[in-house]
């Protein structure tokens, strides 16, 4: 192909960092002088504004959502003997979470429609060694949350949302508007750069309401310090930095605006592409309930249709192309190739296309452009 148009790329840190150089270059230039490099005011600072942006009395900031996950199920007593129920259909790092604290996670297939854990199949996979579930609010979209927390305290089991992929996604239940963080016992984010709330480099934070599960997350970010010279418990060293606190207040401050821009884009695909060849497009039960950290459509022509997108220069990737028991780990999951059929399904039709704020109109319009061609033949 000649005269190659200029690449869509799924995002853009360079074009997000040039916008925000004028507020974010004299704030780090006053860290840098006046603030501890670890535990400065910052994070404490942020800690507040990101606890009332989720509606939880606490937020406790570590070094990536990998953390969070680990040190909110030790906290809450989650370990060797206990099961773990997760959705299938997730990033590995759930799942890791579950292994590296000693636990062991039962997979459920998800939703077909939704992609999401549905609460029926906590019933179905409980046993009596069940501890906890973790909710997992994938590609951005707000798993079903009232009735997941019914099932859970149906059955008393502890409740962690992996909120990693759905920064500000919000519902309102039964209990008035509640945001994806504040409705479990504790909820967990990643700021990895490519999430709707991203950090320069790794971070994460818990968030909760319960006084005692945040003083220990407190510890246990801190080697399992209670005090200075007081240790408590075996814990490593996984704080937020001080520099990432401050790059994340700045950026919280255009978080809504952000993922306004998002559900925009997510509008235009929805208008250009209903009805397109065999694609299934994600929906949501509510405008407010998804943020689009990735707008994942579906087809049988996946790799065919990646491939033709490439060729015009844009870049769909895929979440996830291998389902997390079909990965060769050193630790053997316990599911055989077929067992988890909703999760293989998706791991084979999955396109992610890009979805990013900082994308223009007309970049958008490429995409709506390319994907109608590929079946326009
Ligand atoms: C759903 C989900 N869970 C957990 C994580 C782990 O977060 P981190 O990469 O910050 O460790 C991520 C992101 O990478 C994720 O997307």
């Amino acid at each position: 192909m000649t005269g190659m148009p200029p690449p869509v790329p799924s995002k853009d840190y360079a074009r997000q960092y040039a916008a925000l150089l004028p507020t974010l270059l004299p704030e780090l230039e006053r860290v840098l002088l006046e603030e501890a490099p670890v535990l400065g005011a910052s994070v404490d600072a942020f800690e507040r504004e990101f606890a009332d942006y989720v509606g939880t009395r606490f937020a406790i900031g570590v070094n990536s959502g990998t953390d969070a996950l680990v040190l909110a199920l030790r906290a809450l007593g989650v370990g060797p003997g206990d099961e773990v129920i997760v959705p299938a259909n997730t990033f590995i790092a759930t799942i890791h979470a579950v292994v590296l604290v000693g636990a062991r996670p039962v997979l459920v297939d998800p939703d077909e429609a939704t992609m999401l854990l549905a609460a029926d199949a906590i019933d179905r996979a409980r046993t009596r060694a069940t501890r906890a579930v973790i909710a997992v609010h994938l590609y951005g979209a707000l798993a079903p949350m009232d009735a997941i927390r019914t099932a859970c305290e149906r059955a008393g089991l502890a409740l962690l949302e992996d909120a990693a992929q759905s920064h500000g996604a919000r519902a309102h239940g039964a209990t008035g508007a509640c945001a994806a963080g504040a409705f479990g016992d504790a909820g967990c984010f990643s700021f990895h750069p490519s999430k709707n709330l991203g950090a320069f480099g790794d971070a994460g934070i818990v968030t909760t309401s319960d006084e005692r599960l945040a003083a220990d997350l407190r510890s246990r970010r801190n080697l399992g310090k209670a005090s200075k010279y007081d240790v408590r418990v075996v814990a490593p060293n996984t704080k937020l930095d001080t520099i990432q606190a401050a790059v994340l207040r700045i950026k919280l401050r255009t978080l809504d605006a952000a993922n306004a821009r998002r559900r925009a884009i997510a509008g235009t695909y929805r208008d250009a592409l209903a009805d397109v060849g065999d694609l299934v497009l994600p929906t949501a039960p509510s405008p407010e309930a998804h943020v689009f950290h990735l707008y994942v459509v579906r087809t049988a022509e996946r790799d065919a249709l990646k491939k033709h997108l490439a060729r015009r220069g844009i870049r769909a990737s895929l979440h996830y192309p291998i389902a997390p028991h079909r990965q060769p780990l050193d630790v053997d999951l316990g599911y055989a190739p077929g067992s988890l059929p909703i999760t293989e399904r998706l791991a084979d039709s999955v396109l992610s296309l890009p979805v990013s704020p900082e994308l223009t109109d007309a970049e958008i319009e490429r995409v709506c452009a390319a994907v109608r061609s590929f079946y326009d033949g």
